[in-house]
């Protein structure tokens, strides 16, 4: 690929997602676009890049466009010391300020194929198991806060409710714990991430982390995969939404905690603080931001009240 097709590719990525190719990353948008070539029988990248100039194929190809180029690694209970967070510092604040409502909107918004609203869903259903008084040996993170407030709805799905996710095809429904309403949406800007988000099924690279216990607790075996078991797949909610899109982003108002783990390292600092700033009109008032464990928030916003608890930062909206 020539400099100028690289620079080509960068500035459409760029400008259609906040993805930022450095230089020094031309090699990856290389080899990442070789199979977008071989779809569309173009020669050269030159060639696949004047297609995507096309505004007949532009819309069409975009979605297989970030597919390739957005790196998607990701898996469960990843960054402990921030779920441990989210479980015994950020839940029971806000289990206590919506006490009225008896609402609360988790969004996990770039979940890549899952594995971390999963993560959540798990979390939020072992502390309505502690709640709940089960034995709860070796829960998955100790604490306090859900215990008693939130314990296992017996109705389990009642159907479809008002949500946020205009589009959400999981088929899951928001969840009903113990009387509060929960819900984690989740989204991501690849389909094919999402397809996979869908299904639930984990090899063991994704499992590694989830504790004997929770495995035979959450997921069961087959075809050699763990598959994510239907209560916790009912909590979860997932949609398309690519964050560079407002539109779409602004209709996930009202969102009590936001985690946008390891995707603002893909962007440069002015579509970080595009961002990050609408994640801050989505959140309610003292509501909770989390971003990768090696990513901050300095030179891009100080709307933030930055908090630091185990080991780790978490963002508070004030
Ligand atoms: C490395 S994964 C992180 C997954 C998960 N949050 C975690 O920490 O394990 C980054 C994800 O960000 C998504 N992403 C990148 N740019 C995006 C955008 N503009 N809108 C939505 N998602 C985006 C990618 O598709 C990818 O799935």
């Amino acid at each position: 690929m020539s400099a100028p097709t690289f620079v080509g590719f960068r500035n459409l990525i760029y400008e259609k997602s906040g993805i930022y190719f450095p230089d020094n990353k031309k090699y990856v948008l290389d080899s990442r676009l070789a199979s977008r070539l071989a779809e569309h029988n173009c020669t050269t990248f030159e060639e696949y890049l004047a297609l995507l100039k096309t505004d007949a194929w532009r819309d069409k190809e975009l979605p297989a466009l970030f597919n390739a180029v957005t790196t998607n690694e990701t898996f469960f209970f990843r960054d402990l010391p921030q779920l441990q967070a989210f479980n015994d510092l950020i839940l029971p604040a806000m289990i206590k300020e919506n006490q009225g409502t008896k609402r609360l909107k988790i969004w996990s918004a770039a979940c890549s194929t899952g594995d971390e609203p999963f993560t959540l869903a798990i979390l939020l259903l072992e502390r309505g198991r502690e709640g709940a008084g089960s034995s709860g040996k070796e829960p998955a993170l100790a604490g306090s806060g859900l215990a008693g407030a939130m314990t296992p709805g017996a109705g389990g799905c009642k159907g479809e409710k008002e949500s946020v996710l205009a589009d959400s095809r999981a088929g899951g429904c928001n969840g009903d714990l113990g009387g509060w309403n929960v819900e984690v949406a989740a989204s991501d800007i690849s389909e094919a991430a999402l397809g996979s988000a869908r299904r639930g099924a984990y090899g063991p690279y994704a499992m590694r982390h989830v504790s004997p216990p929770l495995l035979s607790r959450y997921f069961t075996m087959e075809d050699g995969l763990h598959c994510v078991k239907p209560e916790v797949k009912r909590l979860v909610r997932f949609a398309h939404i690519n964050l560079f899109d407002s539109a779409r982003v602004k209709l996930m108002k009202g969102m009590d905690i936001i985690f946008c783990r390891n995707c603002l390292i893909y962007f440069d600092d002015k579509a970080k603080k595009r961002v990050v700033d609408s994640f801050y009109d989505c959140l309610n008032p003292r509501g909770y931001l989390l971003i990768g464990f090696s990513e901050s928030l300095h030179n891009v916003t100080r709307a933030f009240h930055p908090i630091s608890s185990h080991k780790t930062v978490v963002y508070q909206k004030v």
